[in-house]
């Protein structure tokens, strides 16, 4: 079930750097949860899931994103949690930076504008660290994580043998 040759199956997120990720994979690591765990070359925070995006719009997305302001800003990853509908256990914070927040909905507003596929609930920022779990979970003590957020990138997925690949095709990063 996926992309035609002319779609691409996009969203927007933040990713983070190799400290980072080893971090968010040592508190995976600590969880040990019955589940299929995220490979850390895919963890990320989703601003934005675009589902099929037509390939001829992919500069569209970009000159979009490119006109948009990233706030750099810090975000402490101190909550994980469970979503029992999705059967996904998740990493998050409990403060989410305004500056992001605002950031994301502005993200969001003007994908709606351009037609593309957009979120408007309110956005939870988290990220994923297990699929496919069988009971939820509850919240298991870890140390928090501090993440430096300077940049946000579009991403492809692609459908694996072990399961989706995700590419970044462009990254933004904050004017310094
Ligand atoms: P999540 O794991 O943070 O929920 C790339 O496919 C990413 O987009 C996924 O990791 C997932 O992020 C998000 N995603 C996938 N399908 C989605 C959907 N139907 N609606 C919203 N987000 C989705």
């Amino acid at each position: 079930m996926c992309c035609s040759a002319e779609t691409r199956r996009l969203f927007f997120a933040l990713d983070p750097n190799d400290a980072v990720r080893n971090a968010i994979v040592a508190v995976q690591r600590e969880m040990n949860l019955p589940a299929r765990r995220v490979v850390p070359e895919n963890l990320h925070v989703t601003l934005a899931f675009l589902g099929e995006v037509d390939a001829g719009r992919i500069d569209e997305l970009r000159t979009m994103a490119a006109g948009l302001s990233f706030p750099a800003c810090r975000m402490q990853l101190d909550r994980n949690g469970c979503f029992p509908r999705t059967g996904v256990a998740w990493l998050g914070c409990s403060e989410p930076p305004e500056a992001l927040t605002a950031f994301q909905a502005l993200l969001n507003t003007r994908l709606a504008e351009a037609g593309f596929r957009s979120e408007s609930k309110t956005w939870v920022p988290h990220l994923t660290l297990y699929r496919k779990m069988r009971k939820p979970c509850g919240r298991i003590p870890i140390e928090a994580v501090e993440w430096r957020i300077d940049g946000f990138s579009l991403m492809r997925s692609t459908p694996g043998p072990a399961g989706p690949v995700y590419t970044t095709l462009s990254r933004w990063q904050t004017a310094v």
